[in-house]
């Protein structure tokens, strides 16, 4: 008897799936979630699977757990192309996809230590203002500082 030649990875109860990203990004996205494993969640992070309009792609599953506008703002700098799913009783019950606002506030620090947004005690909430999508780049509204997408993983708060 010879086995199916399909790796089969359950469904998920309820929470939310992270599909259509762009294939080797899936960890980057676990780090700016956050997530360390020990939280107890039920994870399936899928690497380089097939997918028709990307050619590859990776899928994060995470059960019981919902996204802030916050995670989904820091998932569509590393992954302009996810959808977002809201699982709830196996069933999808929403589903959109992400977008960069031209507005990123409260998602990175600005990596320029003399900037106003950095000065401890003072309650400033960062803002970056979209300056080009593709190449990402994106600009401290505060000191002018300018970021690249290759800089967006190390500059996400994590404060969830
Ligand atoms: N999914 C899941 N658990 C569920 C329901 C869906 O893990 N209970 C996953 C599916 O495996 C898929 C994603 O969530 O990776 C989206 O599900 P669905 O909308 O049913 O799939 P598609 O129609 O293929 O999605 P799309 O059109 O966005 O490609
Ligand atoms: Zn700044």
């Amino acid at each position: 008897m010879s086995e199916e030649p399909t790796l089969v990875v359950s469904k998920i109860r309820s929470g939310t799936v992270i599909d259509h990203i762009p294939a080797g990004k899936a960890l980057d996205i676990i780090s700016v979630l956050g997530i360390a494993g020990k939280e107890g969640l039920r994870i399936a992070i899928l690497m380089n699977v097939e997918s028709k309009k990307l050619g590859k792609k990776d899928i994060i599953k995470i059960e019981g757990r919902r996204l802030s506008p916050e995670d989904v703002s820091a998932i569509a700098l590393i992954a302009p192309t996810a959808t977002i799913n809201i699982i709830e009783d196996f069933a999808v019950v929403e589903k959109y996809k992400v977008m960069v606002p031209n507005i990123v506030m409260d998602v990175l620090v600005c990596p320029n230590p003399t900037c106003i947004s950095n000065k401890k005690g003072e309650a400033i909430r960062t803002r970056f203002r979209l300056t080009s999508r593709d190449p990402l780049k994106l600009q401290c509204e505060y000191c002018g500082t300018i970021i690249s997408g290759d800089e967006v993983v190390r500059l996400v708060i994590r404060k969830r």
